[in-house]
């Protein structure tokens, strides 16, 4: 559509810088949006990783086929200020942030003032705005004041953490924020549209501290309000999912497009005018996918197999995951498990071991992988339920393919994400705070079997299918998007 009218399609003088935040999680989505809008608008995208990030995402992507396809799309990088070897997450992932705190404004002026100055040579506009994770807000938004270029701030998180994210002050006055291991079940009420539903274990992970002044706490606090400086939020996320609180944070954002599920969006818009093209947002950015699993899925009954996948970040002691193998074994449900290379709290040397240990005993019962194509599993029909760790990411696409969730968080907006599959849509089970076989078999039973499957299926097939309609032509996302890319031209 976008190809045919013609009425997006001339724009070749609006330019817009992506700055996303350097971890899988939060860079599909940016990266699916950066496409999208090449794709549909024929903007100048600059695409902006760290150089570590840039040295891991190009390799796996058909570099060329994808400039062919988007000849107005670049990818550019940044230091994050740590060296190659530093390690960048577990008990390390707090040195990247305060990292990127302190060299992103400097490397993003440095960057920003090339980009103004090559734009001859490259026949591309200087930059129209800037869209920055929202974790990156305050270097975005320093920097972006001293060219006078707009932010959008897109927070890759769903609304109902976002809206949290916006209270944490107030929650600190209140007495409620931090709370280490206190009154965990205590109903946190000063939180306008979530009164009733989030206790205190569902807030963001940050808030699990003894001290208000706890570094990680603090960045959360920190970003979240540079974000209220920036010209408009984009979330992932679609309107008929989490309209009431949409509307609370409307009165922080005037402007707020939500295009989600962007997966859905993307594959209407890009895959739908050329099937043939395999974009590289679709594709794993960080591992190698297991493709084989496939075969084994359609070899299962229908709705048969447990999908269970924690994610790209997280990490599981050796006691959680044989709590897990046996939950999952005792059930006697058929799963497909990822099992990350990086995902076991332990020496290298023994994690083989223990991985080795996982696979033969899974052999008859189920199939541990190392990372699959997350999109296409859920998709299956042989998959019934997805036990999983909450991020953003899997929730929508479990959403999108009407699959009911089991949800074990563990950091971050897992918490928040989990109590809204529970509580407030009603499409899974929250296991927050408990990693028990006796629990997990009981879970996995429920989901797949019982009639508690049949409650949990009514909701999630009605926001499956209103997760379709969003990204469809004319749907609330798509309009969204049109919106959005009417409202980043007339800002030339
Ligand atoms: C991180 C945070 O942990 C999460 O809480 C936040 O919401 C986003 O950033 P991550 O842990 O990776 O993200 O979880 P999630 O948001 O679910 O993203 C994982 C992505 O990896 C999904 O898009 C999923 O499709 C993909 N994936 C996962 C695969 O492609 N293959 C796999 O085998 C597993």
């Amino acid at each position: 559509k976008f190809d045919q009218n013609g009425a997006t399609r001339s724009s070749s003088n609006t330019h817009v810088v992506f700055l996303p935040f350097p971890l899988q999680g939060h860079m599909k989505p940016m990266l699916k949006l950066a496409e999208l809008l090449s794709h549909a608008s024929n903007f100048h995208v600059s695409f902006i990783n760290t150089e570590y990030v840039h040295q891991h995402l190009l390799p796996s992507i058909d570099i060329q086929a994808f400039y062919r396809r988007f000849p107005n799309f670049h990818f550019l990088s940044i230091s994050d200020g740590l060296p190659v070897y530093h390690p960048r997450s577990g008990k390390h992932a707090f040195e990247l942030l305060s990292s990127l705190r302190a060299v992103t404004k400097p490397e993003l002026c440095k960057l920003l003032v090339s980009l103004s100055r090559e734009t001859e040579e490259m026949r591309r506009q200087p930059p129209t705005c800037i869209i920055a994770d929202g974790i990156m807000s305050c270097s975005a938004i320093e920097a972006a004041e001293e060219f006078g270029i707009p932010v959008f701030t897109f927070r890759t998180y769903s609304a109902c953490c976002t809206w949290t994210c916006f209270n944490l002050l107030n929650l600190i006055e209140e007495g409620e924020v931090p709370f280490q291991g206190k009154d965990m079940d205590k109903l946190v009420t000063c939180i306008p549209g979530l009164e009733n539903v989030v206790r205190r274990r569902d807030l963001h992970s940050v808030c699990r501290v003894k001290r208000a002044d706890d570094p990680p706490l603090e960045f959360i606090i920190s970003q979240t309000s540079a974000m209220r400086l920036a010209s408009a939020l984009i979330l992932n996320t679609f309107d008929e999912l989490e309209r009431p609180i949409l509307s609370q944070l409307s009165s922080i954002f005037p402007k707020i497009y939500t295009i989600g599920p962007l997966h859905g969006l993307s594959n209407n818009i890009c895959i739908n005018d050329d099937p043939s093209f395999a974009l590289a947002s679709r594709k794993s950015i960080m591992w190698k996918e297991d493709r084989h699993c496939i075969t084994w899925l359609d070899s299962q009954p229908l709705e048969s197999v447990l999908f269970v996948s924690f994610g790209s970040v997280v990490s599981l002691t050796h006691d959680q995951m044989l709590e897990f193998w046996h939950g999952l074994v005792n059930s006697e449900k058929p799963f497909l498990w990822v099992i990350r290379p990086n995902s076991i709290t332990t020496e290298n040397d023994e994690r083989d071991d223990i991985l080795m240990d996982l696979e033969n005993r899974a052999k008859g019962k189920g199939l541990i992988v190392s990372w699959t194509p997350q999109e296409e599993i859920l998709a299956h029909p042989a998959i019934g339920g997805f036990l999983t760790h909450s991020g953003w990411n899997s929730t929508l696409e479990s959403i999108y393919e009407g699959v009911p969730m089991i949800c074990w968080p563990l950091i971050a907006d897992q918490q928040v994400n989990s109590r809204c599959v529970s509580d407030v849509w009603r499409i899974g089970f929250d296991m927050k705070d408990s990693c028990e076989r006796s629990i997990i078999e009981k879970m996995v039973r429920d989901l797949m079997e019982s009639t508690k499957r049949e409650e949990v299926m009514k909701t999630m097939d009605k926001f499956a299918k209103l997760a379709k309609e969003s990204v469809k032509e004319g749907g609330s996302s798509y309009c969204n998007f049109e919106k959005l890319i009417k409202d980043v031209r007339s800002l030339v």
